[in-house]
């Protein structure tokens, strides 16, 4: 018996001006014609019919989830009155599913990534989920590192139990988001894989690793379990919702749990983490410049390495490089590509949100 379930409360800002207080990043097309969410709930098909799909999601983005995804049983999106962070949508989830069948396994997986090898995904998920059935233990999903990354958590891999691949070790450690000189010595150290974010469990092992790890949350959770599918669910999600701490599951418990264990993951991954990472996902022109709409849409003269969505009009660009320009109906962006991450501060200013 196997449930996904969708984290799909990120309020990211780094997609502005596409993406706006109703429309994170989650809910944006940035590739192709589907959201991220509707491609992470599209490649789930072969694995768990859309009943047993949960999504986990702000009520501000609960109607636009179920727009985007019609088939979806409404009463499968979970909608939180306020982000708690992860640790309690895992466990809302978790108990949700708890209460029809507690050994039922869930897969984990964020709403906003993409994934190259969709056959070698459905393996590795697969290979997750009979591990987290067949022993009481939180299974990780572990990517080989590319650069010394600061904004990802690190599996520091122990003995390999089972070599067969996709390959299953035990987890000598977990560290969260280290800072630079930390991460350097993870990518150089040969053990350290960066955790993908997506996870396999059984409802009732994760929910007793929440009562040792984080007995609040549990607590909260232990009220919330017997209204989860009733009339009154709503109301006491109300209620018990803002007294949840906010703390994600990897600080709150894969730093602290003696009961992970990680499969590689070799299906080729992007948490399109900026405007940046498209360089990487979008159609290049011939001299490397990046284009949302393909590269008949670019004319570029002396211009490398810009990422540009025009919004359907052509872009021409002459004697640029390395900038993102992004233009929506209200807003258009310019900035050189390695500040892209800093939009934030933009928006902080400019106070236009919604
Ligand atoms: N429902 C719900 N509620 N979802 C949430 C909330 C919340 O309060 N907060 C975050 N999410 C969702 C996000 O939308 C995303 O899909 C997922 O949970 C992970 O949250 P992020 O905020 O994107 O986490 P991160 O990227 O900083 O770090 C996590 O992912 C990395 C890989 O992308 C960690 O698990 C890292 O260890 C990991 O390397
Ligand atoms: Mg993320």
């Amino acid at each position: 018996n196997l449930y996904a379930v969708i984290m799909a409360g990120g309020s990211g800002t780094r997609f502005w001006p596409a993406s706006r207080q109703k429309r994170p990043k989650q809910l944006l097309t940035l590739t192709g014609e589907r959201s991220l969410l509707q491609q992470t709930v599209d490649r789930l098909g072969p694995l768990t019919p859309l009943e047993r799909v949960l999504v986990v999601t702000g009520s501000l983005h609960a109607d636009e989830v179920l727009e985007q995804l019609p088939d979806l049983p409404p009463e499968n999106v979970l909608a939180e009155p306020m982000g708690r962070n992860t640790a309690a949508a895992c466990g809302l989830a978790a108990a949700w599913v708890a209460r029809r069948d507690p050994q039922a396994v869930c897969l984990v997986l964020p709403a906003d990534h993409l994934i190259i090898d969709e056959m070698l995904f459905l393996t590795t998920l697969r290979r997750a989920a009979e591990l987290a059935a067949a022993q009481q233990v939180l299974v990780t999903l572990g990517l080989t590192p590319r650069f010394a990354a600061t904004g990802f958590g690190y599996i520091e891999t122990g003995q390999v139990a089972d070599p067969q691949p996709p390959a299953i070790s035990h987890v000598a450690a977990f560290h969260e988001k280290p800072d630079l000189a930390t991460a350097e010595e993870y990518l150089g150290s040969g053990r350290h894989l960066w955790n993908s974010g997506m996870f396999a469990w059984r409802a009732g092992v994760l929910l007793d690793e929440l009562s040792r790890h984080l007995p609040d949350l549990a607590k909260g959770l232990g009220e919330l379990g017997p209204c989860l599918g009733q009339a009154d669910q709503d109301d006491t999600m109300q209620c018990v919702y803002p007294d949840l701490p906010a703390i994600s599951i990897d600080h709150g418990v894969l730093e602290k749990s003696s009961r992970l264990r990680v499969v590689k993951a070799d299906f080729g991954w992007s948490d399109v983490g900026s405007w940046e990472a498209m360089s990487e996902l979008w159609e290049l022109d011939h001299l490397g410049n990046a284009c949302r709409e393909g590269k008949q849409q670019i004319h570029a003269v002396d211009s490398h390495g810009n990422v540009v969505s025009a919004g359907g009009r052509l872009a021409a660009l002459l004697g640029v490089k390395d900038l993102v320009v992004v233009v929506t109906d209200d807003v258009v962006l310019v900035a050189p590509r390695s500040k892209c991450q800093e939009v934030g501060r933009l928006l902080d200013e400019l106070k236009v949100k919604g």
